[in-house]
Parts: structure tokens; sequence; C-alpha cells
């Protein structure tokens, strides 16, 4: 089964073409972080307007690497939600018509059903697992098991404030560095020293909260400068690396010690920090439990993820979670190819 996904929530256009769910055929992105890098952050307008330039040639490129035409197309995956209104439409409006005039049928997709699934390609996943999405707007615990052969996904618990990617992306900007600051903070952190040693927020259940950290962080460079100090960037850095890293350990051990688990999955942009992937192999190797993380080009936002997300949701032939739920109220889906 071959699907045709489009991903536009954010400022990354990206066309993909994924062959049962794990073989990935092409997976073309074009993102818009020089542009919006200007500005400090995405830009909602300026988004859409590049998706609406970018969408035929990525269009067009993802099809020609995966060597297929419409014909050979069994469904067209299209996100519709979560993320930017004006960018979800250019994608959106253009899978739908795309849609329409071949009569290939839409499957509107939940953008974080396809950081979890982006674990998935190239991947057989030992269920249960634990699946942690961290991302530039989310920071969600998932537990994941197979019951009467289905996939059942469910929230375990989630950020009460900030996202990581956010908080990363705030820090940065405090601290004067580019957009976006999760990987320049994961570069500087490596000559850096955790010297505020943070501690952690007090958070019920398999909850999370950053905005504490990203205030104290914040009035510490603030008072700093106050009394004309010099800031270390690579401290600040570092000492935001052990502390996000140790918070995040510690709720996936938690899930850990309470229910059966097999593999630990960790997606979402922040997916690709280094001292992240550290903590979590130190984990899998004491816990003797299998870590997965995706491909970089699998962690930040891509339509390879939205493919595959779609053939488990189709395979599935029900809605996972409560992500999903969401999904059908925002746009009909049509299941038959005519
Ligand atoms: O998943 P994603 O591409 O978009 C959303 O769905 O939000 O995630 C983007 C986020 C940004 O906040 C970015 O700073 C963060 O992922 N990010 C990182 C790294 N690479 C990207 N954060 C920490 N370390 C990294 N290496
Ligand atoms: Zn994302």
């Amino acid at each position: 089964m071959k699907i045709l996904a489009f991903e536009t929530s954010c400022d990354e256009t990206s066309v993909a073409v994924v062959e049962n769910g794990k073989n990935v055929l092409s997976n073309v992105i074009s993102t818009q972080i020089d542009i919006h890098k200007e500005y400090g952050g995405v830009v909602p307008e300026i988004a859409s307007r590049h998706h609406i330039e970018n969408i035929i040639p990525v269009f067009t490129e993802a099809m020609k690497k995966a060597e297929c035409s419409l014909k050979d197309i069994d469904y067209i995956a299209v996100t519709n939600t979560p993320g930017l209104i004006g960018s979800l439409l250019v994608g959106l409006m253009f899978a739908k018509s795309l849609s329409y005039a071949n009569k290939i049928p839409l499957l509107p997709m939940n953008h974080i059903n396809g950081h979890i699934f982006s674990n998935f390609i190239e991947n057989d996943i030992d269920l249960p697992a634990v699946s942690l999405v961290v991302s530039g707007g989310h920071t969600n615990l998932y537990y994941i098991n197979k019951i009467d052969n289905k996939i059942k996904i469910t929230l375990l618990g989630e950020t009460l404030d900030d996202a990581v990617g956010e908080t990363y992306d705030k820090i940065a900007r405090v601290l004067g560095l580019s957009y976006p600051g999760g990987p320049e903070i994961d570069r500087l952190s490596k000559s850096g020293e955790d010297i505020l040693k943070i501690k952690k927020p007090k958070v019920e259940e398999y909850n999370f909260s950053f905005s504490g950290i990203k205030t104290y962080i914040t009035n510490y460079v603030n008072n700093e400068k106050m009394k004309g100090n010099e800031i270390s960037k690579e401290n600040i850095a570092k000492s935001l690396q052990e502390i996000v890293s140790e918070i995040l350990g510690e709720k996936v051990l938690k899930v850990i010690k309470n229910m059966k688990v097999n593999t630990i999955l960790v997606s979402g942009g922040v997916s690709a920090n280094e001292r992240l992937r550290e903590k979590f192999k130190q984990i899998s190797e004491k816990e003797n439990i299998k870590v997965i993380f995706p491909k970089l080009e699998y962690c930040t936002d891509n339509a390879a993820m939205i493919g595959c997300a779609a053939y488990y949701e189709l395979k599935n032939e029900e809605m996972y979670s409560k992500n999903i739920e969401k999904n059908y109220k925002v746009d009909a889906i049509s299941t038959k190819r005519e």
C-alpha cells in the first residue's frame, strides 16, 4: 500500500511517499528556518505564503524521487491538526484537491500521532511501549499496547505549561542565540558545566512543567547582567540540558516501574538532542529495555511520519487516542477508492 503524505503544520513544507508504513520511498522537506530566523521565531503569515510557493515543487520532487505517479497511490494523508491554521490550510487544500480530482481517498491526520509513528519507520516495535513526544509545541507521554491485535494509544501525561522545545527556544532567545534554539543549546552545552543545578519542579503523576525553569534561567541571566557580570552561555546551556534530561528520564522510568514496558520510544524535534539520547541510552542499558529514536530526518517535522501513522491507522480501522478523535471532528474522511 502506497500513501502520499503531506505535512505543512508549521514552517516545514514536506511531502512523502511511504510504502506499507515502513518503507520511505521519498521524504522531501523544504524548511523555512532561514526565513524565520530573522524574526526570532515563526511568523504565521509568512509561513503560509511560503507553503503556497513550495507545495507544488516539493510534491513534484517527492513523486519523482519515489518513481511513481498518482495512479500508484492508494491513499492521501494530510496533517490537519494541530498547527498554524494558515499553514495547515495550504497542505489540506492541496491534498483535498488532489484527492477529489484523482478519486484517491483522503485521510486527515493528527501531527502528534505522526511524531509517535516516526519511531515505527524502518523499525518493528515490540509492544507494549512507553512513548515520549518532545517537540516545539508538545511534551506528551503515552502508553502503547495491543488489544485484540489493535494498537491502543493512551495519553498518560502532558505538559501543564510550556513544551520542552518551546523552553529551549525561549531560553535561547534570552541568551541571544538564533532560532531554533534547541540545536544551538545542544551544541553549546558540550563545552559547559552544570553550574545552576536547577531543582526539579514537583509535578504530579505523569505530567510535566517547564515554565518555572524558563523563568529561573531568565531571572538568573537578567540579575547577572544587572550586576555587570559576564554570563557563560555554555554553562547555562549545560544546566538546562541536565535538568531537562533528568525530568524526562524520571517520568519515563516511572512508567517503566508501574507498567509493563518492552520498548522506550522517543520522538519529536527535541529527540534529536544529544544529551537526551545519551540519557535514554543509559536508562535503556540499566533497565534492559530497548530504546528507539527516529533517524534525524524523522525527528523534526516531516511527511514520512504522517504517511507511516496513516498506514497504522488504516490497519487498525479505528481511532487511536484522544488525538485522533479531534481529527475526525475537523474534516470528513472518505474511505474507499472509487
Ligand atoms: O517536532 P518539531 O520539528 O516541531 C513541532 O512539532 O513543534 O520540533 C521543533 C522543536 C524546536 O523547538 C527545536 O528547538 C527543537 O525541536 N529541537 C531541538 C533540537 N533540534 C530541534 N531541541 C533540543 N535539541 C536539539 N538538538
Ligand atoms: Zn512536530
